[in-house]
């Protein structure tokens, strides 16, 4: 029977437990060219108080039954129906345990999905978050079935030396015709969406941990042959992850060994499957020659938010997928502390907020907006969202600052005691917060259900006369297309009131309320701090850290933000009102209909940005973060309505320039300072050095007006950072110059055969500014490099067109949507997890101006109609026109 999935919508409120309790599995895996057959065996009963004659209705998807079997016969074929997309078995034991064995066989080599078990470069790999399990074998593939696994693996010796599942290896021996088994046993109970094998031909980097109790731990990363030599750097953030969450969460590691495998076709960063970590290959293999700064501390990023799982989402697993950000809010909150703990703390914020601004805001801001804990979804794959992950960890964040350390901390112990082996809910993370603290939280659990991005109206007034200082915060939220309510929340709001000489004055309100060290708790709609005998009208620093994640409306002067650009003991506040500031100008000159100003930025603004940039007492990466003027993206967005993405960049661009004109000594020096062949070391403070060179760099070549600079800094270059920077300045200042295509061949023919940096060169000319970029985007399509089929590739060269260039993804023609949407088609019935996350680059479609949101809108009607898309893809279009 062939069944056209229109996409059921899966609610919240209809949770109910299975009718039958999994007690465990035997999973044997026989893997052959071209083939993999799987028996599962399953030990089951039904579960008390669930029906007697209720049939038991297992999930599957793409699957074909082979045989199935109860307590070891055969069941006659009139008690079951097995279709591709579920098992459905009647005539069950009524109170006793008993074993069903099913087989399925499945073609991992035409899995273009990527989902379930597939085979790529040879290597048998699996992926079940969220619902890939289902492809391998029929299950209850849901997060709240926890139950032990035992995996035999039975593969060709000669295809698959090394074969892995999760937990502890068992025995191990060989077959006849060339064949071999290992068998793992995995002691904690978990989901199928943790389940993972691999099978291949790997390389092996091995080493060892000794845990805070004394048990020594294994290590491994297994990478394609000739690439080990790349895994130093993971293996080296691994170690210090595991000894991060010793000290910081009092976590340590629990199996006998732990293993991370790098596969190239990967549909997403990485998985946390129970002792064995799957990775896409980008976030595991680096040296200086192929990877930059930024893909270091992605590798760090990435494999510690993996090991951080195995206790915020492995150990304390989700009820069901609405409770995602349980354990993926929680998991980024904590790699972010990772990094701002080994790294530095304030650039590690900014980079956090500008994640945030640039992702998230304009998702909860938009069509697709949706609450940190969604109550309803199509399809799942869709809700791996900036709003689950990094909302989901500002949410926990500001937890942590209502709380403060020792509280937070002491909840998170409660956390890890009382849920340990559940699969639990938000309700259950908020409440060990309230048991500890004391207090009430339902005003700020509304965060978790109430969508989109409230504002903070700050007012403030100084009677001189009296020297008292008044300050009222107010906040408010929008109804959005998720229609969520609008109530006042919980929040932390940190504040200083701040002298003439950058010293913060005491905060002690006379009305108001207490304010505890730097924090005010706001919860109603309005509240008003008074401040007696304040000693002059101070500065207010609001907002330090990003305390909440809200869009600041706050009428301060000029004179005050320049004043505390220089002044104010939060360094995280200085970054932000320069930032602030320059967004807001960059705005206001590109949202308007005249001719924009010659300096839309304004002197003092410039002067400011220059001081501080030309600052040697500050940190280089702060630095090389205020010289990052906000994304087009970003400005558009502050636009808000019937924006000309061609008018944003231009207007940037010309600020850009002023800045260059006006600091040219400042950039020499620079530039200068930093030889593009200096000796490499991937540590913070030096990418923070080579940022800001390269920062630099980029705005001594906009005053030069030519290519020669750049190139000799791309010729000279010791590493990928200096390379890839000096070469992304050619291509995107100079895209038709013949010094850029020279740079470019020789990048080409320097990194042809190494996929991971071939990447970056599809994606460097795929997002350079212009509409003519479209053109050569369409060449580099047909490039025999290129293939949609891996999803690295369709990213670099598609995503890349569409996310990260708006001028010539919204031509004003409608080619770029046209040739977009041709693509998206191809790449939707290869692998829809990626057609889907490609597709949102529409998600602001109605804030652009009239002639660009019509042809958007044909666009997106236009594939609404094609009657196969995959399920994926027909949510995010769906919505996005809603
Ligand atoms: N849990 C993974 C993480 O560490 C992401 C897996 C997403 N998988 C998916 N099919 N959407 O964040
Ligand atoms: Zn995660």
């Amino acid at each position: 029977m062939l069944r056209t999935d229109t996409g059921q919508t899966v609610k919240l409120d209809a949770y109910s437990e299975t009718d039958f309790v999994f007690e465990s599995v035997f999973l044997t895996i026989r893997l052959f060219d071209g083939s993999a057959e799987i028996e599962s065996e399953i030990r089951l009963r039904r579960r008390e108080g669930s029906g007697a004659d209720a049939p038991l209705v297992l999930d599957g998807d793409e699957l074909t039954l082979t045989f199935l079997k109860l307590d070891g016969d055969r069941l006659p074929d009139a008690d079951y129906d097995a279709e591709p997309g579920g098992l459905t078995i009647r005539s069950l034991p009524a109170a006793e345990a008993f074993t069903l064995t099913i087989g399925t066989r499945i073609v991992p080599e035409e899995n273009t999905k990527l989902m379930g078990l597939y085979r790529s470069n040879g290597i048998w790999c699996t992926q079940c978050e969220a619902e890939g399990f289902r492809r391998i074998t029929y299950f209850y593939d849901r997060p709240d079935v926890l139950i032990p696994y035992k995996v035999r693996i039975e593969a060709p010796k000669v295809a698959a030396p090394i074969l892995l599942s999760n937990g502890n290896p068992g025995e191990t021996g060989d077959l006849d015709s060339g064949r071999h088994f290992a068998v793992w046993d995995d002691p904690f109970n978990k989901p199928s969406y943790l389940f993972a094998m691999v099978a291949g031909d790997l390389e092996r980097v091995g080493d060892t941990f000794r845990t805070a109790s004394g048990h020594d731990v294994t290590l491994a990363i297994f990478t394609d042959k000739g690439r080990s030599h790349q895994a130093g750097y993971a293996m080296d953030a691994l170690k210090r992850s595991m000894a991060w969450d010793e000290r910081r969460f009092g976590r340590e590691y629990d199996l006998d060994v732990f293993n991370i495998v790098a596969i190239s076709d990967f549909n997403m960063g990485a998985m946390e499957n129970k002792g064995l970590n799957v990775f896409n290959h980008k976030y595991v293999l680096l040296d200086p020659d192929t990877a930059t700064d930024q893909d270091y501390a992605g590798v760090e990023t990435v494999i510690a938010h993996e090991y951080f799982h195995n206790w915020t989402g492995n150990r304390i697993t989700c009820r069901d997928w609405f409770q995602l950000c349980l354990k993926e809010g929680l998991t980024v909150f904590r790699d972010q502390e990772f990094s701002s703990d080994e790294r530095e703390r304030t650039v590690q914020r900014i980079g956090s907020v500008r994640r945030l601004k640039s992702m998230q805001f304009p998702e909860d801001q938009g069509p697709l907006q949706h609450p940190v804990r969604p109550s309803e979804y199509r399809e799942i794959s869709n809700f791996y969202t900036a709003t689950i992950y990094d909302k989901g960890a500002e949410l926990v964040r500001m937890i942590a600052t209502l709380l403060g350390p020792e509280d937070f901390r002491a909840g998170m112990d409660l956390y890890f005691e009382r849920h340990d082996g559940d699969a639990a809910t938000i309700e259950a993370f908020v409440k060990v917060f309230e048991d500890v603290a004391g207090i009430d939280l339902s005003s700020f659990a509304l965060w978790y259900h109430q969508a989109g991005t409230p504002t903070l109206t700050v007012t403030e007034a100084y009677d001189e006369a009296e020297d008292r200082y008044t300050l009222t915060l107010a906040q408010s939220l929008k109804q959005g297309a998720a229609g969520t309510g609008t109530k006042p929340m919980l929040m932390p709001v940190k504040i200083g009131l701040v002298g003439p000489n950058g010293e913060d004055r005491p905060l002690n309100p006379s009305q108001g309320g207490e304010i505890r060290e730097d924090v005010i708790q706001l919860s109603e709609a309005e509240e008003t701090f008074v401040f007696d005998k304040v000693g002059g009208r101070p500065y207010l620093s609001v907002l330090r850290d990003f305390s909440a994640p809200v869009t600041l409306d706050h009428d301060q002067s000029e004179s005050d933000r320049l004043a505390l650009a220089r002044l104010d003991p939060n360094p995280f506040n200085r970054w932000r009102i320069l930032n602030d500031l320059i967004g807001e100008r960059l705005a206001a000159a590109a949202g308007g209909t005249s001719e924009p100003a010659q300096n839309p930025l304004g002197d003092e603004l410039v002067t400011a940005i220059l001081e501080t940039a030309g600052d040697d007492r500050l940190d280089p990466a702060f630095r090389a973060q205020v010289l990052n003027v906000p994304a087009d993206t970003e400005i558009a967005r502050l636009i808000g309505e019937n924006v000309d993405p061609l008018r944003v960049y231009e207007t940037a661009t010309r600020a850009r320039k002023t800045i260059a004109t006006a600091g040219t000594q400042v950039f020499e020096r620079l530039v200068a300072a930093a030889p593009a062949d200096a000796a490499f070391s991937p540590d913070a403070a030096s990418a923070g050095k080579r940022a800001l060179a390269n920062a630099a760099l980029g705005f001594a070549t906009l005053s030069d007006g030519h290519p020669d600079r750049a190139f000799a800094r791309f010729e000279k270059a010791s590493n990928m950072t200096d390379r890839q920077a000096a070469l992304a300045i050619l291509v995107f200042r100079f895209p038709e110059h013949e010094t850029t295509h020279r740079a470019l061949d020789a990048f080409y023919a320097r990194y042809e055969d190494d996929a991971l940096v071939l990447d970056k060169w599809f994606a460097l000319q795929a997002a350079a500014p212009g509409e003519d970029t479209l053109d050569r985007v369409q060449k580099l399509s047909t490039h025999p490099r290129f293939t949609l089929k891996n999803p690295n590739r369709a990213r670099s060269l598609i995503g890349s067109f569409a996310g990260m260039n708006p001028t010539a993804f919204h031509r004003r023609d409608g080619r770029g949507y046209a040739w977009f949407c041709e693509r998206l088609i191809e790449l939707d019935a290869i692998n829809p997890q990626i057609s889907a996350r490609m597709a949102t680059a529409f998600r602001a479609w109605r804030t652009l101006e009239s002639e660009r949101r019509a042809k958007a809108e044909d666009a997106l009607r236009d594939l609404a109609k094609l009657p196969h898309l995959s399920r994926d893809l027909r949510d995010i279009v769906d919505r996005t026109l809603a």
